[in-house]
This record gives C-alpha cells, structure tokens and sequence, in this order.
C-alpha cells in the first residue's frame, strides 16, 4: 500500500507553473475555461481562427495572468499541425491541452447539405485527434505517474440525450469525441497523459444565441437546476480537470448541465 499524501486546499487547484493550450479560447466556453485555468497560475495560448477576435481575447484575458494567442483554423490537418509547431516552438512541454474550439450545424433532416457533415466533423472530431497526435511529445514531456498531463475535449450534453433540434452532425461529432476520449484515455493513461472530456449542457455563448433566444426560457423552466451554465461553472470543471485534484480520473465524460441530461426522463 502506498503512503497518502495529503495537499492543502489551494495546492489541490494550483496550475501555476503549468502551460495550456485551450483552442477556441477567444469566446464562450472556450474563454471561460482559459480565465479559470489563468486564475489558476498556467499560462495559457488561446487559438481561434480570427485575428483580430485572438487580439481582443488575449487584451481582454491578459488582466487574469500570462496568456497568448495564435490565430490558426484547425478544421484542417495542416493549421492543427502549424499550431501544434507553435506551441512546441514557445515550450517543449505542454501540460494541459483543452480541445475546445467547435461548430455546429441545424437544419431540417430534408435539407440538411452534404457539407454539414465535413465541416463539423472535421473540427469537432478531427481536429481534437490531430491535436493530441501532434502535441503527443510535449504531454508526455510534462507528465509524470504522480501529476499526468491532461487532455479535456469538450463534448455536450448533445451526444447523451436527444436535443430538440436538428443537429445530426453535430450530436454525432460528440458521440465519436466521447468515445475518442476513453479510447486515447485507455492507450496514454500508461503514458501519464489522462483523457477526459466535459459535456456541458446550454452556456450562454455565440453558438447557443440563437436557440437561447427563443427557447432559453423553456430550458431553464425544465432544467432541475433552473438556471444556464455560467462562467464559473465552466471554469470550476477546466481547473478541476487540470489540477492535482483531478489526477486520478481518466476515460470520463463529465455532464455539466444543471441535471438537463443526466436526469432526463425521456418522456
Ligand atoms: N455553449 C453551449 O451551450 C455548449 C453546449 C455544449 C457543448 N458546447 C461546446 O463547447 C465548445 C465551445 O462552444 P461555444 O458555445 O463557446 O461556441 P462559440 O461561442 O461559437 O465559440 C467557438 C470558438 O471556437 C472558435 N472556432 C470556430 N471555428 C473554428 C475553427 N475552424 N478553427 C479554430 N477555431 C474555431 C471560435 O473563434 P473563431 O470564430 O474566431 O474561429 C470561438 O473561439 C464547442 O465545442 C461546443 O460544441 C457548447
């Protein structure tokens, strides 16, 4: 049996020291996690495709700490790969990798175009896998048996319930994220680098404005929790998940959803 070894309170939550690249991190979830990993003490890159938006974010984020951004379209294998190089360029270790950044489509089943498919898979599925392939030699650098390195892909709560939407490619692209999470999880726990995704249920955000506006009231009204996902929330999860709190889990798929999903009755 081995010795506990008990940390205090702040050292549970602690990053300073540690580096992290959260992509998509210019807006919504994505910012809100690369705040609560900053708070933290990691430095932290934050990618998105926009320029001038990765300028405005890292104005904006800088006053919680030491952050970067790098402008970079990861819905295709070649900007995964420029970023990844990016990143290795800045720190030959990376501790913890937040595959944020994600599309989704709704249209109706009879109209639903050929390219929703490629474009939301390729960045919600796709992209995740190119990232870990790519940054693999800056986790393992980082990690080590008692403190892993650590991959959080965002998943949703779409990909575990049946939304009231048409979203085929989307529900779809996080059902396989889901199951990519435990399957790296399984190969690279051994590797001290833990998979884990979060699958939040409706944050206020530029993907969820327009649903929010019409049907934000109803969600709520039905949530046990009745209210949205907040800032916070968010944030709690990323450091949680990032932190020598969260070094023994692997392999799961964490609804933060106010009890949306995870209560459903499916009635
Ligand atoms: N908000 C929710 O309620 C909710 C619920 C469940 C799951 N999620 C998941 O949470 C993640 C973030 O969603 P969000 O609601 O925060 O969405 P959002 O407000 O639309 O933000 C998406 C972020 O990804 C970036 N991005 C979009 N396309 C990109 C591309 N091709 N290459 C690189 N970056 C790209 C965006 O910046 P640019 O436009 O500058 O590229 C932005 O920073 C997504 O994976 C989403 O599926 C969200």
């Amino acid at each position: 049996m081995t010795e506990n070894q008990f940390t205090t309170h702040a050292d549970l939550f602690d990053l300073s020291g540690k580096s992290a690249l959260v992509t998509g991190g210019t807006r919504g979830i994505g910012m809100m996690i690369a705040r609560g990993l900053l708070q933290a003490g990691a430095r932290v890159i934050i990618s998105s495709r926009k320029a001038d938006a990765c300028a405005e974010a890292q104005h904006l984020l800088s006053g919680f700490g030491d952050v970067r951004a790098f402008p970079a379209d990861l819905s295709g294998y070649d900007e995964c790969q420029r970023l990844a190089d990016l990143v290795k360029a800045d720190s030959e270790r990376l501790d913890i990798l937040v595959n944020n950044a994600g599309a989704m489509w709704r249209e109706p089943l009879e109209t639903f175009p050929n390219e929703a498919w490629g474009a939301v898979i390729d960045l919600n599925l796709k992209s995740p896998f190119w990232l870990v392939q790519a940054l693999l030699p800056a986790l393992r650098g980082a990690g080590t048996a008692d403190d892993p390195a650590r991959v959080i892909n965002i998943g949703s709560i779409a990909a575990i319930h049946v939304a009231d939407s048409p979203n085929y490619s989307y529900a779809s692209s996080k059902a396989a994220l889901h199951q990519l999470t435990r399957v790296l999880a399984r190969e690279l726990g051994p590797q001290h680098v833990t998979v884990n995704a979060v699958a939040p249920g409706p944050f206020p955000s530029q993907m969820m404005a327009a649903a929010l506006d019409a049907i934000g009231d109803t969600i709520v009204a039905k949530a046990p929790l009745r209210r949205l996902g907040r800032d916070d929330d968010m944030a709690g999860v990323a450091v949680f998940l990032a932190s020598r709190a969260g070094a023994y889990l692997t392999g799961a798929v964490i609804p933060v959803d106010g009890g949306i999903a995870t209560t459903a009755s499916g009635t």
